[in-house]
């Protein structure tokens, strides 16, 4: 794992975004794993910012969202595919036909899940995955104690995640238990993953996920088993991992080929 510790949110979200860019340019047709919420923001507003300034194009690019909450309608605020069409595609000439996002009204919620994946296979699988890490270690939705080799499906949100998320619901409106999420193993099929984090909150997911045992108690920990996966973080974030002064070692010394991207297109 390539940990990249970057002196401001915004910094960090450059430099995810570079890795994306420098990935569309190389493969104009790549296939992106996309996450919500609040860690994602800023990389979605700096490739806005490619797109319209230097010419970052998402005509070839086809899309798989992590997750989606089960029983909300998709204009709801919270939605997630409100939050990618306002955050991320309502401005970069990515085809509609291209979006997949889970949806959490389908009436076969296995068959929606197994189709999913399968549309996954068909595309070719995921090039890049953006990910965020939730303060217990879950990614996509995939809550503490989630098999590591989990598939998308129907889980429960925790009360952590489900507090967590109630700054996106109008107060005293219920956050919704259930969600469809990508699983972990699929999640890790993608060819590179590129995690953000950000502030105090997720200091201690953050070392548990990178220097910590692998566990199905911290799903992000199985990225260890991953081959190709850039955490780019800021120094809150960062507070609790050991290590810290040889991954800033590594990554100012990078080779001059590593510089813009470790990851080869596969
Ligand atoms: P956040 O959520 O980006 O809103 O902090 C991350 C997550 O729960 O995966």
């Amino acid at each position: 794992m390539e940990i990249v510790i970057q002196p401001t949110h915004a910094d960090a979200a450059v430099v995810a975004a570079r890795v994306i860019e420098d990935l569309l340019r190389r493969k104009p047709n790549a296939v992106l794993g996309l996450a919500t919420g609040g860690t994602p923001v800023g990389l979605y507003k700096e490739l806005i910012r490619l797109h319209r300034e230097a010419g970052l194009d998402f005509s070839g690019v086809t899309s798989f969202n992590l997750d989606e909450y089960v029983g909300i309608p998709s204009d709801h605020p919270a939605s997630y595919h409100r939050f990618m069409h306002e955050n991320l595609f309502d401005h970069v000439n990515i085809p509609a036909a291209n979006i997949h996002i889970p949806d959490g009204n389908t009436r076969d919620i296995p068959k929606f899940c197994a189709d999913y994946e399968e549309k996954i296979r068909q595309a070719g699988g995921i090039d890049l995955q953006v990910l965020g890490i939730g303060h217990d270690g879950h990614i996509g939705f995939n809550e503490s104690t989630s098999s590591l080799v989990s598939r998308t499906r129907i889980k429960t949100l925790t009360e952590e995640t489900i507090a967590a998320n109630q700054r996106f619901f109008k107060p005293g409106e219920a956050v919704p238990r259930h969600v469809i999420t990508m699983g972990v193993g699929t999640i890790i099929e993608a060819r590179t993953c590129v995690m953000l984090a950000f502030g105090a909150g997720k200091a201690r997911a953050v070392a548990a996920m990178a220097e910590g045992p692998i566990t199905a108690m911290c799903p992000a920990s199985i990225l260890q088993m991953h081959r190709q996966t850039m955490l780019v973080i800021d120094p809150p974030a960062a507070a609790q991992l050991t290590k810290t002064a040889y991954y800033n070692h590594v990554y100012s010394n990078k080779p001059d080929f590593q510089k813009l991207s470790a990851f080869p297109v596969v």
